[in-house]
């Protein structure tokens, strides 16, 4: 992971605002940017592992306690082969390089989204990862990877139906705790703030509950292409809005 430290540092002028505590993106545009290059959709996702690198180095330096990226959705199994084993060759090596360097700076990895069908080179990099870091507290980096926002709600609309059946939840206790402690995300702060790179005005089954009052910012750029100058623009555009939650302000 790069520590470039050379740009300046909104978390040390203080100039930027309120920041805020939770951001989620979607790393939108990669094929795009690998075909206007001539390249390989796969090429075009190696290269956005290093805007990743961007994001979570930087929201770890501003102090941003969690951070949650969009690597595979629960729909991308429907990509060509070649494609989908790059994105989980990209993941083993993200958890292999970037594993001491999560542990230097205190961050916890959680992955969320249903594990089970990952290759098991995949799921056994990330556990070692999660180990390692489960009891860093300065940063949670949350990665989605085989995750859908509809998945995510049957698997917890099952779970209270099988609570209620076996008597141990009755039906006037579901509210919005029950359903956001069944969630991969029970016990995260709902992000504040929602990224979409490459111009696309679509939410495209991420975090269908966690997002309803997030901010969004939608940057043109494609992923590859979004770096820090870019994602301190997104952070002040949302330190300047007013969030209301349904009042009036
Ligand atoms: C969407 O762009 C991007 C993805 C489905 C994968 C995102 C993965 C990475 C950035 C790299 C690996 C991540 C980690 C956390 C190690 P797209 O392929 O849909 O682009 P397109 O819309 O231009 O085709």
């Amino acid at each position: 992971m790069s520590a470039d430290d050379s740009t300046t540092d909104p978390a040390t002028t203080g100039d930027i605002g309120d920041l805020p505590q939770h951001v989620a993106m979607i790393m939108d545009g990669n094929g795009r940017w690998a075909k206007q290059r001539g390249l390989t959709r796969s090429e075009g996702h190696r290269e956005g592992a290093k805007a990743v690198r961007m994001a979570v180095t930087k929201s770890r330096e501003l102090g941003i306690r969690h951070l949650t990226l969009y690597a595979f959705s629960s729909q991308n199994w429907s990509r060509p082969k070649a494609e989908v084993d790059s994105l989980f060759s990209l993941l083993v090596e993200f958890c292999e390089n970037e594993k001491q360097l999560m542990i230097d700076k205190g961050i916890r990895l959680n992955l969320i989204g249903d594990r089970d069908p990952l290759p098991l080179v995949a799921r056994a990099a990330v556990k070692a990862v999660e180990a390692a870091t489960r009891r860093n507290r300065d940063m949670v980096l949350h990665v989605a990877v085989n995750y859908g926002g509809r998945e995510e709600l049957v698997r917890a609309a099952r779970r209270i139906a099988e609570d209620v059946a076996r008597g141990v939840l009755s039906p006037a206790d579901v509210d919005e705790r029950a359903i956001e402690s069944r969630l991969w995300t029970a016990g995260v702060p709902d992000p504040d703030l929602i990224i979409r790179t490459s111009g696309e005005l679509r939410v495209s089954n991420f975090l269908l509950w966690q997002l309803a009052y997030a901010e969004m910012y939608v940057d043109e750029c494609l992923w590859p292409d979004f770096d820090w100058p870019r994602y301190e623009l997104a952070l002040r555009s949302y330190t300047r809005r007013e969030r209301r939650f349904g009042g009036v302000g």
